[in-house]
């Protein structure tokens, strides 16, 4: 098939790549002219496992372009995959997706169906279709569908190649034949339901991820005043198979573009429906207090922060990213540097990124360096290479043997045992 790609954030680049994988000729489209041109060049402007490979892979079947009016006159199928970032209200921007729908508009000459992929809230789609209606040349038809995309970045491709499930929100038979069809070669469940719903499932889905989070951070603070173990309790939770195991790792809470942006737009948008939806608000306290507790921890362990040295390990939201939007080490650091702390940070790939949000910090090559003269060493992120570090050799270079583990990433006996003051959560 012949697809067009509105907007190369992570959701549409990674989708047109996937898509060109899948053996489709694939139309990316940018407003960026440097985004397009270092795609041209085969130049990622997101870091993404696997994303390069695949994207040199399929080369021949993937085209790069600024316009949209060029950019979709071949194709039959157009995904929406523009930017929708909160308002200072919370409520989701759709002013991209608005302007985008009206050049889609203007610029078709035959049939296009109009999916919408990026996270929009219920009832876009209705009003895409009448901003359409308005708009199009008399004569031509389209078909506007709703296909959430529910990619975790850093395993975005997998997560795209093997999904649990394809949400195809459709009002046509056409539409549902279309992309029943492009989706035809993964292996998943493909459901298939009205256009609101799929919107809904959506933002439903991952405001329900984030409420397990909380919930499970909830559950970590109540561990910690009676003397249990998160972990334990976790696993305990998670064996009856109508919860499940995952989503219920404890830490300093979820950050990222998504669960953060969403909770709050999907908010609005049940309240403007009448339904207060406050549990979600329960939600993004429990999110918050994760990083006031974090920094109590540090306090209890060092007292005074003013002019100590406080040695940060790993900056981006989650492992296996760059991306620092959201990330509860942006909070936890201002309130450490709030109290005076001097701060030196590692971060396999967020450094680069960090830099322009952090300042103040001192920036280093790797997490040994950062443990030199620090007074305790904080784990913010839990990427592989912390998992494995030598932490004898750690120990030698702080001053005091103090690891504040935001992730559990260690045992606790084990960093007992090795001579270390260790605090974790929920444990
Ligand atoms: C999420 C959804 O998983 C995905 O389906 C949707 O399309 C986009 O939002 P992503 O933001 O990439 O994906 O990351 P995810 O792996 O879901 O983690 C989100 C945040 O939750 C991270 O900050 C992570 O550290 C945190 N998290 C996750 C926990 O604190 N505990 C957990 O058990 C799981």
């Amino acid at each position: 098939m012949k697809i067009a790609i509105i907007g190369t954030g992570h959701v549409g680049l990674i989708s047109g790549v996937c898509f060109a994988e899948l053996g489709n000729k694939v139309l990316c489209i940018d407003n960026d002219e440097e985004k397009i041109l270092n795609l041209k060049n085969g130049k990622l402007p997101i870091f993404e496992p696997g994303l390069q490979e695949l994207l040199d892979k399929n080369k021949p079947r993937l085209t790069f372009t600024t316009s949209i009016k060029e950019g979709i006159q071949e194709a039959n199928i157009i995904f929406i995959c523009v930017g929708t970032p909160p308002k200072p209200s919370g409520d989701a921007d759709l002013s991209t997706v608005e302007s985008v729908t009206i050049q889609i508009a203007k610029s078709m000459h035959d049939y296009k169906l109009v999916v919408e992929k990026s996270t929009v809230p219920v009832r876009t789609g209705v009003k895409i279709k009448q901003l359409m209606e308005g708009k199009v040349k008399s004569g031509l038809s389209f078909d506007v569908a709703s296909n959430p995309e529910f990619l975790r970045e850093g395993a975005a491709i997998y997560d795209f190649m093997h999904p649990d499930r394809i949400v195809i929100g459709v009002e046509t038979v056409r539409a549902k034949k279309i992309l029943t069809e492009l989706y035809k070669p993964i292996k998943a469940p493909i459901l298939v339901t009205d256009i609101e719903s799929a919107e809904l499932i959506k933002h439903a889905s991952n405001s329900f991820l984030a409420t397990k989070i909380s919930f499970i951070n909830a559950i970590a603070k109540i561990c910690e005043q009676a003397g249990a173990n998160i972990e334990q309790v976790a696993r305990g939770i998670g064996l009856d198979h109508r919860i499940g195991p995952e989503f219920l790792q404890a830490g300093i809470g979820f950050g990222g573009f998504c669960f953060p942006k969403d909770l709050r737009a999907f908010r609005k948008i049940a309240e403007k429906l009448g339904c207060e939806f406050s549990l979600l608000h329960e939600v993004e306290k429990i999110n918050e207090s994760m990083k006031k507790l974090f920094v109590t921890k540090v306090e209890e362990a060092l007292w005074n922060l003013s002019n100590k040295t406080i040695g940060i390990l790993g900056l981006a939201f989650k492992p296996d990213t760059e991306d620092m939007r959201y990330a509860p080490s942006i909070d936890i650091i201002q309130m450490l540097q709030k109290e005076g702390a001097k701060i030196r940070a590692y971060d396999p790939q967020a450094m680069p990124v960090a830099k322009n949000i952090l300042k103040d910090i001192e920036y280093c090559k790797g997490p040994y360096e950062v443990a030199e003269g620090a007074d305790c060493l904080c784990i913010l992120t839990e990427w592989e290479e912390f998992k494995g570090l030598d932490l004898d050799r750690i120990k030698s270079f702080l001053k005091s043997p103090v690891i504040i583990d935001g992730r559990n990433i260690f045992e606790k006996e084990k960093m007992l045992k090795l001579g270390f003051t260790y605090y974790g959560i929920g444990r």
